[in-house]
């Protein structure tokens, strides 16, 4: 009886590992690609939030609420301060992400790959007006020169 019970845990964990690990793959959304965005976007890590915007990623609230409000381990994301606390926190930031491009990630530029450059189109534009080019406005023109100077 306990025998069973001990490799019910055991399976039941492995199931629950693999599925982490797999559910959250996007292609192309590396450790490279995620030091990139951060570049673009400032990376500061002691960055708060001023005008909307939180953390080294540069995070609105819109965007996490439509990455379905991740949060930090064991946190409401009902509370307050829910969205300012995960968005400010370079970790959390990445769960915001990675759950904003499962939803939003496609081939915003059209060539032929989905991959950090468009990701980073989508962390800019937001996910529905991607394809919009950076060159039009000052900030995207900087973020456009912060991403050429990223190493893959
Ligand atoms: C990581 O992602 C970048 C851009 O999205 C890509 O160019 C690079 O090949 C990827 N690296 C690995 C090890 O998959």
């Amino acid at each position: 009886m306990e025998l069973q019970f001990h490799y019910f845990v055991i399976i039941f964990g492995l199931f629950y590992w693999f599925s982490n690990v797999f559910a959250l793959h996007i292609t192309n959304l590396n450790g490279s690609c995620f030091r990139c965005l951060c570049h673009v976007a400032g990376c500061d890590m002691s960055r708060g939030c001023s005008e909307g915007y939180c953390g080294p990623f540069f995070i609105s609230r819109v965007y996490w609420v439509d990455a379905g409000k991740p949060t930090l381990p064991d946190d409401d994301p009902d509370r307050k301060e829910a969205f300012e606390d995960c968005a400010r926190d370079y970790h959390c930031s990445i769960k915001i992400i990675e759950s904003y491009m499962a939803k939003f990630g496609k081939d915003c530029n059209n060539d032929g790959v989905t991959d950090c450059f468009d990701y980073m189109l989508i962390n800019y534009h937001g996910g529905r007006a991607c394809s919009k080019p950076l060159m039009l406005t000052q900030s995207g023109r900087r973020w456009l020169q912060a991403y050429r100077q990223c190493r893959f």
